[in-house]
């Protein structure tokens, strides 16, 4: 029997997973079935359960949901517990599997298909809601020198920056700062707002979590002549982490991410 996955989202029919997780199949071989889902937002857990009951072996989780499966999950792996949420599950009997790929996603775009090496560098985080917090273990694993968390609300970059043993403020504290890697991990661009300009080293890198716009962050980064980058690559790596942990054999991503851009620009 075809074996069946989905991704649970509200909205989640503009959600990019099913074409990236059959294109992953066909590409790996691997005998699966991919689903977008949509339950009603206080409908996750049900939804959950009856795709259990109805033969599912695994789970993308996506907004709002990422902290009601955190709380589903029966298991969860140490990257999950500190990212506070989870976007990967795999079902096993009666076990719920909670993983979190997000951060290992954002390390791989960078790491090889951007070919910047986090070691040494200095790194600003931008934002202190989930997207945030979701990438800061991964990021201290490839050992930056210093990795700064700055957010509009000061408090929470704190908090965040206490929990994980680094520096954090408001955006003012990024006065006399300069930075190698900057990570927009907000969700202005949704709404274009403008953030504060940090200052970038002569070979930075602007990354921006969100894709399919061209935000502020980005605007700003190019004009100021820094190399750019969005969260398409992260959004394909994320997929193939979690294909790996489901199906135990990594996807080549760039063929895939060659066809959904081709796809997006084609829209
Ligand atoms: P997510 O899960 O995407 O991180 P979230 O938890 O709602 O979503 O967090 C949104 C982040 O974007 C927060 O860091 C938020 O800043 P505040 O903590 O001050 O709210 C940030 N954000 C959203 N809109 C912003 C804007 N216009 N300017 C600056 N930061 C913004």
């Amino acid at each position: 029997m075809t074996d069946r996955y989905a991704v649970f989202g509200h909205p989640v029919s503009h959600s990019l997973s099913p074409r990236i997780h059959a294109l992953f199949a066909a590409q790996t071989g691997q005998d699966l079935r991919y689903e977008a889902i949509c339950p009603p937002l206080d409908g996750f857990a049900p939804a959950v359960m009856a795709f259990i009951a109805a033969g599912g072996r695994g789970a993308n989780v996506t907004v709002p949901f990422k902290l009601e499966a955190f709380a589903l999950a029966n298991k969860i792996t140490p990257r999950a517990a500190a990212a506070g949420a989870v976007n990967t599950l795999s079902f096993n009997g009666a076990e719920i599997h909670g993983d979190n790929t997000d951060g290992a996603g954002l390390v791989r775009d960078l790491a090889v298909n951007l070919g910047f090496s986090l070691a040494g560098r200095r790194v600003l985080l931008l934002g202190a809601g989930g997207a945030a917090r979701g990438v800061i273990r991964p990021l201290l694993e490839q050992n930056p020198a210093t990795l700064f968390i700055a957010n509009r609300t000061p408090d929470k970059a704190q908090q965040l920056a206490d929990a994980f043993g680094v520096s954090g403020g408001g955006f003012d504290a990024l006065a006399n700062q300069t930075f190698d890697l900057v990570i927009n991990a907000t969700s202005a661009g949704l709404s274009d707002a403008v953030l504060p300009a940090p200052t970038f080293s002569a070979d930075a890198l602007a990354y921006e979590m969100l894709y399919g716009r061209e935000t502020p962050f980005m605007r700003a980064a190019r004009a100021a002549g820094v190399r750019v980058a969005d969260g398409l690559g992260m959004l394909l790596e994320q997929a193939a982490e979690a294909f790996c942990v489901w199906r135990g054999v990594r996807p080549q991503t760039a063929p895939v991410l060659a066809a959904v851009l081709a796809s997006l620009q084609s829209a």
